[in-house]
């Protein structure tokens, strides 16, 4: 055999295949290369959540409800700050402050000198005016995907006047003067439900009460729903979607489980992206451990089931809808 025919996989149709496949890969570790370090450290304090959102698989997720002790926490930061990380997100999916000891968590962030980044669902206003008080948060993220009623019928279990009291803690705290004390982040999902609401200009005119217009983002509901069914019933008509393979995230970013288990995906509701003990073990070895990369090998060629099925919308279409809505607001406010 000459060397041509050789480096091809030879004659044989199954070893011409895997050559194939493995320049593949090639590629697509080439177009998208692997970090030499996350470029993330996201932390799953709690997968329970209070809410079921018709936009998020996490109350259908099968991985047992449970909290990380704050002791697992704290070994946690530990290894993510030996990094020099100073900067962590306390949510992947559930509720951070579901978390019977939020404050306990945000004491070793504040002991080691990290800034936690909190997502929530804003139902909390007591907890949140609480912990302001202690000097225990310094900046929020409210998902709030709607106003009123289209706000009750998409965060199934949210209740409206909760949400309007978490924008006036937050209004109160910095005395009227946006963001002059207490950052606060707005992120609306659009979809289905919403989308008239959301175009209208009538949802920024009312978050922009609270925080600058620049802070409120919109996105658009991505293939990351319970099923197929509810995904068809909640993506807006005119957004065309494309495979989230490959997905930046697997490449990018580190999130850690409610077991201090390091993984690749943030949505990894049923833990079949993970790479390992991160409480063991440190960060670095395990990013590029041989697990990591056959994931994202898997990941690239199609064998992960949970890849498969997750799309992401154009990005062009989430352009022109941001571009809409901000003409619309600046043209009426
Ligand atoms: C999974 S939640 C976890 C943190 C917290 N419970 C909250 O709601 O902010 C994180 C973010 O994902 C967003 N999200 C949920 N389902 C989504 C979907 N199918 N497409 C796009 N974003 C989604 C939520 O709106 C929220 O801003
Ligand atoms: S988006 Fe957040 S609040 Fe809604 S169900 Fe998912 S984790 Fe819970």
């Amino acid at each position: 055999m000459d060397r041509t025919k050789k480096l091809s996989g030879g004659k044989h149709p199954y070893f011409r295949h895997l050559y194939h496949r493995w320049l593949e890969r090639i590629a697509a570790r080439k177009s998208y290369p692997t970090k030499a370090k996350p470029g993330g450290y996201l932390v799953e304090i709690t997968n329970v959540c209070n809410l079921r959102c018709k936009t998020c698989n996490t109350h259908k997720a099968d991985r047992p409800k449970a909290h990380m002790p704050v002791d697992v926490f704290a070994k946690l930061i530990e290894r993510i700050k030996a990094e020099g990380i100073t900067t962590v997100g306390l949510h992947t999916v559930g509720e951070p402050f579901m978390h019977p000891d939020l404050e306990g968590i945000l004491r070793v962030c504040k002991e080691e000198g990290i800034t936690p980044a909190l997502s929530t669902n804003a139902q909390f206003p007591d907890k949140i005016q609480d912990l302001w008080d202690k000097g225990l948060i310094y900046g929020l993220r409210f998902s709030i995907d709607g106003l009123a009623l289209v706000y009750e019928q998409i965060r199934v279990g949210g209740r409206w006047a909760k949400i309007k009291a978490a924008l006036e803690v937050v209004r109160d705290t910095n005395k009227g003067r946006h963001a002059s004390r207490l950052p606060l982040t707005i992120d609306c999902v659009i979809c289905k439900p919403n989308l008239t609401q959301v175009l209208s200009g009538q949802y920024l005119k009312y978050m922009s009460h609270y925080t600058f217009p620049h802070m409120v983002r919109f996105g658009v509901v991505n293939g990351l729903t319970p099923d197929q069914q509810a995904f068809e019933e909640m993506k807006s008509d005119g957004v065309r979607y494309v495979p989230a393979i490959p997905c930046a995230m697997i490449f990018n970013a580190i999130y850690f489980n409610n077991k201090g288990e390091a993984t690749l995906c943030c949505r990894d509701y049923d833990d079949k992206l993970v790479i390992g003990l991160a409480l063991d073990t440190p960060i670095l070895d395990l990013w590029g451990s041989p697990e990591a990369y056959r994931l994202r090998d898997a990941h690239i060629a199609g064998r992960i089931a949970a890849c498969n099925r997750c799309t992401k919308p154009w990005p062009g279409d989430v352009q022109n809808l941001n571009n809409q809505i901000r003409k619309r607001y600046y043209s009426c406010a």
